[in-house]
């Protein structure tokens, strides 16, 4: 490809982009299609023998992807805690494709190594975690998380676990039931196992019950198993509970236990200072990890975690291979040296791009605005006769259909609301009006919608209370068993 082409099939697809943006409100947010209409209309061959005209390829992949994508951008889009993109931060993954730098290393790639470094430093600075630390960017939540644990484990076995692996007493970490599912995945890619787990009772909002938990610890010590760290949330994925961080961090103060906080969501929202007390005790974490492409708006993906001990990383990732030449000379991070890849994408110039851009005002307004406007949300369907509220945490509220004529204390009620507001989330979610998820909290069934979302506004949430309340009076009209009088 020539310049000159690049240079206009960009300028082009930059234009067609910049439509989508706009037109994204008058869109479907979600466009459920039978998979043989996606294989027929991507054409379902195989590898082309010949190659095509690229603005042929560029145009046609352009349209599917419009057409056939759920927008995590749209301003009715609060399904999951998924950021909507920024169109920054898109032109930042062009910069940064452009340029291709593997950063490995700061010799591989000495500027974006330096960006990657200052957007570490940033982010800690933001919420208030030491900056003097050390941390890397990752794919996402999940791997930051993941290396949390690992971290966490080397720290509790020392250097044997590099050439021994895991040996001794059963190893124990300790969280909550409101916990992501990527503590199963960490375990298992660690080689501790799921038994290795220790849930920890919630309250009703989703926080951890710390005498829970104190009791477990107090057990698994007195039969002689190993516990070895703590794991707090700040933001629980259904229902954006702040565990009570301050004591979890006394406690494994106390046991000399790795606290590792999951702020993949919410840690951002420290930024808001006095209004989340718990969240000051990020700085206490041995080990947090970030989601950049929640809270901090970038474009998926980009996760980052956090330690306080930056020998912490190198204790497990520490390698230098004889074909790197890493001469003397070369200063600046080795982040092979420090992470799980060799080969790394830049993931941080997007982030680096929007915190310039936003600076702590910026980030301070939207995620206020979220917080607000999950609020309300709440209060909307608080006020509502056919609507339940149920929490609101954060930027994420949780509710569900109740028809004003049922009468909730008769056998069978609540496993009907159950099955009406499961079935009613699918229509939801299909009738591309609006686009939530669900939570489930003491046994009930409920709609749960998480605002991330800076296109979102108080017209949107009333369309979402419009769409849920027509579909779920539909719906209970074909689903209510038919009593014997009628
Ligand atoms: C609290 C929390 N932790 C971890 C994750 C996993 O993050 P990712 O999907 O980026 O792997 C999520 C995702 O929603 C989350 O909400």
């Amino acid at each position: 490809m020539t310049p000159a082409e690049f240079r206009a099939l960009g300028h082009r697809l930059v234009d067609q982009l910049a439509d989508f943006h706009e037109s994204l409100e008058a869109r479907r947010v979600y466009n459920p299609v039978p998979r043989d209409t996606l294989l027929r209309e991507l054409g379902n061959g195989s590898v082309p023998n010949d190659g095509a005209p690229a603005q042929e390829v560029l145009d046609d992949i352009f349209a599917l992807l419009r057409d056939y994508s759920r927008h995590n951008g749209h301003p009715r889009f609060m399904g999951y805690i998924v950021s909507p993109g920024s169109p920054l931060g898109a032109l930042g993954e062009l910069m940064a494709a452009s340029f291709n730098q593997n950063v490995a290393a700061s010799f591989a790639a000495p500027m974006a190594s330096e960006i990657e470094m200052q957007s570490i430093r940033w982010i800690a600075e933001l919420i208030g975690y030491p900056s003097d630390g050390d941390g890397i960017f990752v794919s996402g939540g999940t791997m930051a998380n993941v290396v949390g644990l690992q971290v966490a484990l080397s720290a509790a076995l020392g250097p044997s676990l590099r050439s021994e692996g895991i040996s001794g007493a059963p190893l124990r970490c300790y969280t909550s039931k409101a916990t992501h599912a990527w503590i199963k995945k960490a375990v298992r890619m660690c080689g501790l196992g799921t038994d290795s787990i220790v849930w920890v009772e919630t309250e009703p909002d989703g926080r951890m019950k710390l005498a829970d938990l104190k009791q477990r610890l107090q057990q698994d010590q007195a039969a002689g198993r190993h516990p070895f760290m703590v794991i707090g949330n700040a933001g629980t994925t259904m229902t954006g509970a702040i565990d009570p961080l301050p004591d979890i961090a006394a406690l494994c103060r106390e046991h000399g236990l790795w606290f590792h906080v999951d702020g993949a969501y919410g840690a951002v929202a420290a930024v808001l200072g006095a209004r989340y007390p718990e969240l000051a005790a990020l700085a206490e974490a041995d080990s947090l990890a970030i989601d950049a492409h929640k809270w901090l708006y970038a474009p998926v993906e980009a996760g980052c975690i956090l330690v306080k001990n930056g020998k912490a990383l190198s204790d497990v990732f520490d390698d230098d291979p004889d074909y790197i030449h890493n001469a003397p000379s070369h200063e600046g991070a080795q982040f092979y040296r420090k992470g799980p890849q060799h080969s790394r994408q830049f993931r941080a110039l997007k982030v680096w791009l929007a915190l310039k851009r936003l600076g702590r005002s910026g980030y301070t307004q939207m995620i206020a605005r979220d917080i607000a406007r999950a609020e309300e949300l709440f209060a909307l369907v608080s006020e509502h006769p056919e609507l339940e509220a149920a929490t609101t945490g954060l930027s994420i509220t949780t509710f569900r259909f109740v028809p004003a004529d049922l009468s909730t204390d008769t056998d069978g009620a609540a496993s009907y609301l159950d099955a009406l507001n499961e079935a009613l989330l699918t229509e939801v979610q299909a009738s591309g009006e609006a686009y939530i998820s669900k939570a489930v909290s003491e046994g009930r069934f409920l709609l749960r919608a998480c605002i991330i979302n800076y296109r979102t506004t108080s017209a949107d949430l009333a369309r979402l209370v419009d769409v849920v309340v027509r579909l779920g009076r539909e719906l209970d009209r074909q689903l209510r068993p038919k009593s014997p009088t009628q």
